[in-house]
């Protein structure tokens, strides 16, 4: 299949993500021509996409909330029906949870799980079915490096990540005989509206420059793991086996 037809269509899970919208924009100048944005405010989401000239009659804007595990088959078959067949699907939802670790009470830290693993995850299983079955496909997931080694600091947003990411990587090991890809992208500190109010990160990025990333393996023949910036990988391998006492200096507060 040649990457013009994979990049015809998207379904975006989390369709205001900043991160997500940049995927699309980024799409959009290489032939995206019908976009799915899903998502819990749909003015929210019209909002934040903007007055996008290659976007504004490309794009569905329909409602769907991630925690609603009944509302995850529906909104999978309302994409296909709009989009003809479902190119490339970003999942992108996420709540950060602003370094609450221990402050936490259980409501909040159940309410972050879920948004960030449980929800989009089963979202995914309903995904992976539909693309398996339509015969070809595309999955980004966006995960995190946060889920690479938990931090006292946000530990909860982390080990979500974490069960996320490994999810994704069962899912494209479960798809691997099969015409669908599924990618993971980890990126470090994006500046975007969810670290709204956080001093950024050590090598902090933008929503732009994930979406070159995501962009760069879209098409790739094998599963990716891709983290943003690139030199985090390597980093991350190290900094993941370094004793804990020193991984709780090295990630302090953040
Ligand atoms: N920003 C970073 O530093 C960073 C770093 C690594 C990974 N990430 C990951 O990148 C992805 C996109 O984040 P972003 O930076 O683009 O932030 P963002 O703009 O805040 O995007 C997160 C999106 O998730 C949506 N969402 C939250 N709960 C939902 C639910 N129950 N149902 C449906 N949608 C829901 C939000 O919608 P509402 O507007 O309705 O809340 C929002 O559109 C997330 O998975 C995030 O964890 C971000």
């Amino acid at each position: 299949m040649g990457a013009e037809r994979r990049m015809r269509t998207a379904l975006v899970l989390g369709g205001g993500s900043e991160i997500g919208l940049a995927i699309v924009r980024r799409l959009a100048t290489q032939g995206l021509e019908r976009v799915v944005l899903a998502g819990r405010d749909r003015d929210a989401i019209r909002l934040a996409l903007g007055p996008d000239p290659l976007l504004v009659d490309a794009v569905d804007v329909v409602a769907w909330d991630a925690l609603d595990v009944a509302s995850h088959e529906p909104l999978v078959a309302r994409a296909a029906e709009l989009l003809g067949s479902i190119d490339v699907v970003v999942c992108a939802v996420g709540l950060l949870g602003h370094h609450a670790g221990l402050s936490m009470t259980a409501t909040d830290a159940d309410l972050l799980l879920r948004t960030n693993f449980t929800g989009p995850a089963a979202a995914l299983s309903a995904v992976g079915q539909a693309l398996e079955r339509q015969g070809h496909g595309t999955i980004v997931v966006i995960s995190s490096v946060a889920g690479a080694r938990a931090r006292r600091s946000n530990f909860v947003y982390g080990s979500a990540k974490a069960g996320l990411d490994s999810y994704a990587q069962g899912l494209g090991d479960a798809l691997v005989d099969t015409d669908v890809r599924v990618h993971i992208v980890r990126p470090g500190f994006v500046v975007s509206k969810m670290t709204t109010g956080l001093d950024p990160a050590p090598m902090a990025t933008t929503p732009a420059v994930v979406a070159d990333a995501v962009v760069a393996v879209l098409d790739s023949t094998t599963n990716r793991i891709v983290w943003v910036p690139g030199r985090l990988g390597p980093m991350m391998g190290v900094l993941r086996n370094v004793p804990a006492p020193l991984w709780r200096r090295i990630a302090g507060d953040r």
